[in-house]
């Protein structure tokens, strides 16, 4: 989707200029990820509506969302893979934001969800059981009886134990547990430990000896169908070698379980496709992801699954605070904005990079810390950066935030939940309401008073 032609992003990571004594960001990005955000007339808008008349009426912190790029994201996707007509399934922990979930339902999606909160979500959605997979190292006896109960395509197994409670829960529901054990292939997905899953440390799937013996106890187990064989070795992945190497291991497994067991009939390869955080990132284009895995895929006479969620929704969000204070100490410059950690984690828990633009265009650069309002030392969205020179009251947007910023946040220092609006052209809707301080204390009652 290119909105402006000659697109200018003011990116951190960009060349500078002087500019009266200063440093001013002047970046011709082609940040094909990030393009739903550009600036128009000196602000920064999504798509066509500009952030600054948003936070004017819904109030800050505001995670801002492009119904545009989500759909551009998900055929561009279908369209890499089409030789093997997979189905995709949105991974709903990166961004469970119903309307979210049914711009990509709209586009032909299926989903991937791993609890019975998510199920909750994804049917109040409108979604289709028949097209929903559910995955987790922890499901309870109550969310397996619930997910039989509507149907879902099947269970991705992350241990033999599990597969007896399903089976178990099957019996007692009267109805037949799908499964699809999960793999744990051994490759390094080269990304941040947190959000690694497919090394042979990490608590997720079987080891691949383990598997074809879990795949034998199945068998014997009472209403359980040996559905597929699922595996997802990670997030945020920035080559296609990973995938390559985790399909090129677990297709043997499959030419094995497809002639021991019928109903095999699905390979669900997971997600994990990494996105632009800042201008130097080379994100992984699903063509050159689909020209590494397709031909691993394409003999196999199996249905592909694919559960991508950062890539369809981390680019298409953005999260806009409204500057508080600037101060600074002996050591260094702080920007104190109203979003804080409960509303976007991902930089205190991982170390990770959000490009941070000015709403009005064409600031100055100063260096320091975008902090948040929490009582914590690891409260930053941005530390030791080159930041957009603001002062009170100023805009500031934090960029890729689409992906588990809001389905990460929490209350924490009684901080409501931010609201949600999406945008598509010139239009926007809220999408998500800003919790009250009424809602914070809506769950707790208080002991009677004497
Ligand atoms: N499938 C399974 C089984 C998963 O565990 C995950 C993510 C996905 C699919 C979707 O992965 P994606 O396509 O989004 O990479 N909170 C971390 C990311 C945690 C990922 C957890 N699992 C972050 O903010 O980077």
């Amino acid at each position: 989707m290119a909105l402006t032609p000659g697109r200018v992003l003011c990116k951190a990571a960009g060349a500078r200029t002087g500019n009266g004594g200063r440093n001013r960001i002047v970046v011709t990005t082609d940040s094909m990820d990030m393009d739903a955000f550009t600036y128009r007339n000196g602000e920064l808008c999504a798509e066509g509506v500009a952030l600054r008349a948003l936070a004017d009426q819904h109030g800050t912190p505001l995670y801002v969302y492009s119904q545009t790029h989500l759909q551009t994201q998900y055929r561009t996707l279908a369209q890499a893979m089409r030789a093997v007509k997979p189905l995709i399934c949105f991974s709903v922990k990166a961004n469970s934001n119903g309307a979210v979930m049914r711009t990509l339902l709209d586009e032909g999606s299926g989903l991937d969800i791993v609890s019975g909160g998510e199920l909750y979500r994804a049917r109040r959605a409108g979604a289709d059981p028949a097209r929903i997979v559910f995955a987790g190292v922890g499901k309870t006896a109550d969310e397996i009886r619930y997910a039989l109960r509507a149907g879902i395509l099947f269970f991705t197994v992350e241990s033999e134990p599990e597969a007896r409670r399903i089976s178990a829960c099957a019996v007692e529901t009267g109805t037949i547990g799908r499964i699809a054990f999960r793999i744990n292939p051994d490759v390094d997905p080269q990304t941040h430990k947190y959000i690694s899953t497919g090394k042979k440390e990490n608590k997720f799937g079987l080891d691949a000896e383990r598997t074809l013996k879990a795949y034998a106890l199945a068998a014997q187990l009472p209403n359980i169908e040996i559905a597929g064989l699922h595996m997802h070795i990670g997030s945020q992945i920035l080559t296609a070698q990973p995938f390559h190497d985790a399909v090129s291991i677990v297709r043997e497994f499959c030419r094995t379980l497809k002639t021991l067991h019928p109903t095999f009939r699905y390979l669900d390869i997971g997600g994990g496709i990494g996105i632009r955080y800042k201008a130097a990132d080379q994100p992984l284009d699903p063509a050159t992801y689909a020209a590494r895995v397709v031909p691993l895929l394409e003999e196999l006479g199996l249905q592909i699954v694919m559960e991508p969620g950062r890539y369809l929704c981390g680019n298409a969000g953005v999260l806009v605070c409204r500057v508080q204070y600037v101060k600074d100490n002996a050591f260094k410059k702080f920007v104190v904005v109203d979003a804080g950690m409960n509303d976007l984690i991902r930089p205190s828990l991982y170390q990770a990079h959000h490009d941070i633009l000015s709403v009005a265009e064409g600031r100055g650069v100063i260096h320091g810390d975008l902090v948040g309002p929490i009582c914590e030392s690891g409260d930053f969205l941005a530390a030791d950066r080159d930041l957009p020179e603001v002062g009170e009251g100023d805009l500031l947007a934090v960029t890729s935030a689409g992906a588990y910023g809001f389905a990460m946040a929490s209350t924490y220092n009684s901080r409501p939940l931010v609201a949600e609006v999406m945008v598509n052209g010139d239009r926007a809707w809220v999408v998500g309401q800003r919790e009250t301080w009424e809602d914070l204390v809506r769950r707790e009652p208080l002991p009677a008073t004497a």
